[in-house]
């Protein structure tokens, strides 16, 4: 449809640019049907490249070409060449300014990538491959160039007029248009370009760099939003601040500005100055978002500002090295939110989601290494392996290396790329560099697929008082990779005496033990045997705290370990992760024997954690969270889809009634009627109660229905009332309708709240909730156009839901394949993100198997299908 047929791009054939550009000098005149681009770049040859045939290609998808002049040459078509991809001239000197003129149609781009409209306002997203939309370009990371930005427009409809870098004009022309230009020092590859024009309010602030130097701070959003940014603001001052103090990294411009827009088909994105968000990422208010939605924010405004060092500065010289910004700027996150919040809880929500999501990933035909070796289409490849896997691994090395030495080979990575597009390989030179570390067979992680597998035993032997542990290490095939070499990995450890301290550990050979307390092996053999000596009794192992590595670990504990773990475990990741596999357990047994019998040992444990007050309410909380339905299928060799829920649906109501009164009590100790505080342990405590009711209302229990109900009606937080609506609406029969009309009424008029009453519905496990999902379809507040809102009710559904997007009758993936040939029209991106809902059907029985091959096959036999989608598609069925 977009393009014609779908090339592989290879790792492999990468080559420098053949020209640079050194200056771009851009003017835009702005209309949401018809924007006229003029463009001016300075060009030359690029010393170290091979010279070609003397000719130029230029990547431009979608431009009306005008006019194309050499050193103010008009040229004549006879010496240039267009296609549907690309303007090639024929011959160019080694060093002049090439012109060109295009016109746009902003109004048209329903794919939201390039210059599109959003609501009233015009907006940009160039990452990865937009800005060819935009003009004619050499549109690849390795190109970095000065940028002066031009816009011109109509004065009431665009009174704000945005783009990178700092202001430098701003005048009204004759027609009375405005013009303003912007100038950005720094040089930057294409697809940090961002222009924003649009009738638009802020909030502004200041901060006060390291070294003295004042920023305006400036939020941009709809005016009727302005009362809903002060905790974006505050994120941001907090994040630069953390990274001057972690990193020694200072903002660079005088002024840095975040616009909020409706559609958008990702979190946000990091261009120089002028970070864009979907406004999702950036609007919060106490009644209107939750917790949840608040960490998330605090979060994404730090990712986004923390890459104007890693991604701005320094970027990636191809996309295959995506990871080099966006691992390490999503480990810098996580550190900053857990230096804000709860550390504990915070790698446990990490791990939850690399668990859900990256591990399932790795397991599907769409694996892939953290650097991969060929694509199709790059919008394709912003995955939780390049992200999140990619994270682990910065994490890991900054583990090897130790905090000083991490912050020493940071500094080095700093200095020494400064301005420069560079590969993973760099960063990881740099690690060793600065810590004398041989990352050697470390790289390995970068370039193999697959979550390792890490089985351990543990051998106590009395007569000489030591502790052996056996650990080998696998790693399952990928697509492609059928072999797989060991790896390179730190495996954090204790081991705790029958009262839970942790031994002082000396392995056999050493001069003497370490300091009690967390000790780091390093793993780099198939197989590897560690014997610690001077153990005086069979300790218990606390293995892969704080999540050491990206690996499935076994370890045959038994439950009784496991509970021990549980309450002892001086690791908070630890405990829970106990607690986990603990309630796995558990739920696998039931799934395959519905009348199997909970232990009394559970509920006890249970009990005796829910007794705890003296623990961090928001750890409790997540130690009290079942599994999820999609981290059970994955541990199953067929995901059993009703076994698994009937399986948890019996545990939360088991546990619901058994436990009726404490969870009540519960309920009463944390439920905070004072005002909305945002700390860890009020959020902790709203976690906690919300988790209470769960089971409650999961048992049926007629008193937690009437706590719910009073929740609802009296809540003055949007996480109190979101988890009453859903509880109700799993629960609650009649009043679950009646909470649902007056939530709607509530809040029309403001959609990022209507994308949770979708959700809440989109995710019932109830028998009508696909029937429900069409429904809504066609309710006016949705829109196919808007990404927030196909997320929030079909992404919901098909990944969210999974008892009835896997309805036997082949009902859920019909409509998935329905909805997916409806979008790809109109947004390849989001329709190929959908479609990966598919992608694990080899993990389902025959029956489930032949339904979902026969919807991925549908989709591949429709024609002019994007490259995007083609590619989930046709990789689904390898
Ligand atoms: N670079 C953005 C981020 O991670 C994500 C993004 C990619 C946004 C592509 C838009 C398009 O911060
Ligand atoms: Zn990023």
């Amino acid at each position: 449809m977009y393009r014609n047929n779908p090339h592989p791009v290879h790792l492999k054939d990468y080559r420098p640019p053949e020209f640079l550009i050194d200056t771009v000098d851009l003017r835009f005149e702005l209309d949401a049907d018809r924007t006229r681009v003029e463009a001016h770049l300075a060009l030359r040859r690029n010393p170290v490249a091979t010279r070609g045939d003397g000719g130029l290609r230029l990547d431009g998808e979608q431009l009306e070409l005008e006019a194309v002049a050499i050193d103010d040459r008009p040229l004549p078509p006879a010496e240039y060449r267009v296609t549907p991809e690309s303007l090639t001239i024929h011959r160019v000197p080694d060093r002049f300014t090439l012109t060109t003129r295009v016109t746009i149609s902003p109004s048209q781009n329903t794919a939201l990538e390039g210059l599109y409209q959003s609501g009233d306002m015009l907006c940009t997203q160039c990452e990865a491959e937009g800005f060819r939309r935009i003009t004619y370009f050499l549109d690849r990371p390795d190109v970095m160039a000065r940028f002066t930005t031009t816009l011109i427009a109509d004065a009431e409809r665009y009174p704000v007029l945005l783009a990178n870098g700092n202001p430098a004009a701003r005048r009204t022309l004759d027609d009375g248009r405005q013009l303003t230009r912007w100038v950005d020092p720094f040089p930057k590859p294409s697809y940090l370009f961002a222009l924003i024009a649009g009738d638009l309010s802020a909030i502004e602030d200041r901060f006060t760099t390291a070294s003295g130097r004042e920023v305006v701070l400036r939020i941009y959003v709809e005016p009727h939003n302005l009362d809903k940014c002060d905790h974006a603001m505050r994120s941001l001052k907090q994040a630069m601040r953390w990274d001057e103090e972690r990193y020694g990294r200072e903002y660079d411009l005088d002024i840095f500005m975040i616009v909020a827009v409706s559609h958008f088909n990702m979190g946000a994105m990091e261009n120089k100055g002028l970070n864009v968000f979907n406004d999702k990422y950036v609007l919060a208010r106490s009644d209107t978002a939750t917790d949840q939605d608040f960490q998330g924010i605090e979060g994404v405004i730090a990712h986004e500002y923390f890459h104007n060092w890693t991604g701005n500065r320094i970027t990636c010289r191809d996309w295959f090295q995506l990871s080099l910004k966006e691992g390490f700027t999503v480990y810098r996150d996580q550190e900053f939110s857990a230096d804000m919040g709860s550390r504990g809880v915070k790698r446990i929500a990490d791990v939850r989601l690399l668990r859900a999501h990256q591990f399932a990933e790795d397991a599907s035909p769409m694996a892939h290494p953290v650097r991969p070796e060929s694509y199709i289409e790059i919008n394709n490849f912003y995955t939780t392996t390049v992200y999140e896997k990619g994270a682990e691994l910065v994490r890991m090395q900054a583990t090897l290396l130790g905090p000083e030495r991490f912050r020493r080979a940071t500094d080095l990575y700093f200095e020494r790329h400064d301005g420069q597009a560079v590969t993973t390989e760099d960063f990881v030179r740099c690690m060793e560099a600065a810590s004398g570390c041989d990352l050697g067979q470390f790289r390995r992680w970068y370039s193999q697929a697959g979550t390792p597998v890490l089985e351990v035993e543990g051998d106590y032997d009395a007569a000489s008082a030591t502790y052996r542990l056996r650990v080998r290490q696998h790693t399952p095939a990928t697509p492609g990779q059928p072999e797989k070499a060991p790896l390179h990995l730190p495996l954090a450890l204790a081991l705790l005496d029958a009262e839970g301290r942790e031994l002082a550990l000396r392995l056999d050979g050493e001069a003497a033990a370490a300091p009690a307390g967390t000790r780091v092996l390093e793993l780099r053999e198939a197989e590897q045997c560690f014997t610690f000596v001077d153990i005086a009794e069979p300790p218990v192992p606390s293995l892969l705290r704080g999540f050491s590595a990206p690996v499935r670990l076994r370890f045959d504990y038994s439950d009784a370990e496991l509970m021990f773990l549980m309450a002892h475990d001086g690791d908070g990741f630890s405990r829970w992760d106990a607690a986990q596999t603990l309630m796995q357990r558990l739920l696998l047994r039931l799934v395959e024997d519905p009348a199997a019998v909970i232990p009394e040992s559970f509920f006890a444990a249970f009990a005796q954690a829910l007794d705890d007050r003296t623990g961090d309410p928001a750890l409790l909380a997540e130690v009290l969270t079942l599994p999820a339905e999609s981290y059970l299928g994955d541990q199953m060799a067929v995901v059993d889809v009703d076994g698994i829920h009937r399986a948890r649906c019996a545990l939360e109501q088991a546990i619901g009634v058994r436990l009726r009164d404490r969870l009540l009590a519960v309920y009463a100790a944390h439920d905070d009627a004072g005002a909305y505080r945002l700390t860890p342990e009020a959020i902790g405590a709203r976690a906690l109660k919300n988790r209470a009711l769960g089971y409650l209302l999961a048992a049926g229990d007629a008193e937690g229905l009437a706590r719910c109900i009073a929740q609802f009606e009296a809540a003055r937080n949007m996480t109190d009332c979101i988890s009453a609506l859903r509880l109700l609406v799993d629960h609650g029969g009649e009043a679950g309708l009646e909470a649902l009309s007056r939530f709607h009424t509530r809040w029309s008029g403001e959609p990022l709240v209507l994308d949770k009453w979708f959700s809440v519905q989109a995710t019932s496990p109830r028998p009508d909730t696909l029937a429900r999902v069409e429904r809504l379809m066609r309710n006016p507040d949705f829109s196919l156009r808007n990404p927030n809102r196909v997320r929030s009710l079909i992404g919901a559904f098909c990944n969210a839901n999974p008892v009835r997007f896997h309805a036997a009758d082949g009902s859920g993936y019909r409509f998935l394949a329905d909805r997916v040939l409806e979008l790809d029209p109109l947004n390849p991106q989001v329709a190929a993100r959908l479609m990966r809902a598919l992608v694990h059907w080899r993990r389902f029985d025959a029956a489930r198997q032949a339904l979902m091959r026969a919807e991925i096959e549908r989709v591949l036999a429709t024609e002019a299908l994007s490259r995007d989608l083609y590619e989930v598609a046709s990789r689904a069925l390898e």
